[in-house]
């Protein structure tokens, strides 16, 4: 793990892991989704939408359909964002499901 992230699993440590199903973005740091000093947005995030996720994972239009991760998302996107919309809660890694679920 980062030394970056160890700092702050000290106090954190449901986000430490280990997790089954690890999500590879805690290999950039708790800093890629979180302003550990503030922020404007709930949970300090960097950004209160699904743009905290797509600035790694891309989105792509095809024949009329919004896919992301090659997974057709066209009526999802509406119902929230990503980690609250019932998909994928378990952000900082899941024990069962490999499209981080709880
Ligand atoms: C991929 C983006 C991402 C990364 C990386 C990330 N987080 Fe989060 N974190 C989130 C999101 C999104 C929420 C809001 C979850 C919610 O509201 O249900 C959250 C919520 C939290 C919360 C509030 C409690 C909770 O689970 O709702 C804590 C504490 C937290 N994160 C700590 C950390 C720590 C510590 C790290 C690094 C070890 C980290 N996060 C890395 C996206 C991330
Ligand atoms: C010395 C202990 C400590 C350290 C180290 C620490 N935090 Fe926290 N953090 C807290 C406490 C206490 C709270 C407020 C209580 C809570 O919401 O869990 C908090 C709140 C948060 C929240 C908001 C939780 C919410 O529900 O809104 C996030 C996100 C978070 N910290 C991320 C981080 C990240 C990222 C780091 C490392 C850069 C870090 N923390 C380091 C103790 C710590
Ligand atoms: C810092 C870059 C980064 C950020 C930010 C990020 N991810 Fe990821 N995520 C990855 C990488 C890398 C993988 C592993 C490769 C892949 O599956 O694309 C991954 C994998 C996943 C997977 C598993 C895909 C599968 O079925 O194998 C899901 C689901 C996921 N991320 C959801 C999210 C959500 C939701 C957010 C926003 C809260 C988010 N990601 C933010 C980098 C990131």
């Amino acid at each position: 793990m980062l030394a970056q992230n160890e700092t702050c699993t000290e106090c954190h440590d449901t986000q430490r892991g280990p997790h089954v199903f690890e999500h590879e973005a805690m290999r950039e740091g708790c800093t890629s989704c979180h302003h550990p000093h503030g922020s404007v947005n709930d949970k300090l995030l960097t950004q209160r939408n699904s743009t905290l996720c797509l600035k790694c994972h891309f989105q792509q239009q095809s024949g009329g359909l919004i896919l992301i991760g090659g997974q057709d998302h066209t009526s999802l996107l509406s119902r929230g964002t990503c980690w609250s919309a019932g998909c994928h809660e378990a952000v900082h890694g899941s024990q069962v499901n490999s499209s981080l679920r709880y």
